[in-house]
């Protein structure tokens, strides 16, 4: 991190997330939200958003905060395709050498996309979080920030699981 960048304050996000989405189960009130809240917590986030599973095997572009994003990102393509088709984090350094990597904006440096779930464990959507600093994402990052999805969607329109 450079000197004097934002960073994160968890605790701080997660408590205001909550008390934001408190009584809502708008999907798109609920991913807004989080969207903004989480952009504008780190100078690292330069792009943050949500793609949602609209057909078999398709991501569409959700609410987001950033550069243009994507419209489209079929589950066999980049990074946030690896998260929706794997059911696994990606925690992406460099996306240069992360094959089939889509540049939405080519200032991107390194990833983190969360998959997120229904009740029955079927993915339907991800949370994509870019950064024009390379390797700038941490394991803490990932954990804290699927606890965020978790707490703020869990039992409304979307389900995060561990
Ligand atoms: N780079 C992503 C695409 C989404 S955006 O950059 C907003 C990917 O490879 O999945």
């Amino acid at each position: 991190m450079k000197d004097g960048m934002k960073h994160v304050n968890y605790p701080d996000l997660h408590q205001a997330i909550a008390a934001l989405t408190t009584g809502e189960d708008d999907q798109v009130a609920l991913m807004a939200t989080v969207a903004c809240e989480v952009h504008h917590s780190d100078d690292r986030f330069d792009w943050t958003g949500f793609y949602r599973v609209t057909a078999p095997g398709l991501l569409k572009i959700g609410p987001y905060q950033g550069g243009h994003g994507c419209l489209v990102i079929p589950f066999d393509r980049g990074v946030c395709g690896a998260a929706a088709r794997t059911g696994e984090v990606q925690l992406v350094p460099d996306v240069d050498a992360f094959p089939g990597h889509i540049a939405c904006a080519s200032s991107t440096r390194s990833e983190l996309v969360l998959p997120m779930f229904n009740k029955t464990g079927t993915v339907i959507g991800v949370f994509d979080i870019d950064s024009d600093q390379p390797n700038i994402f941490t394991q803490t990052d990932a954990a804290e920030l699927r606890r965020m999805l978790k707490m703020s969607l869990k039992n409304r329109a979307l389900v995060a699981l561990s």
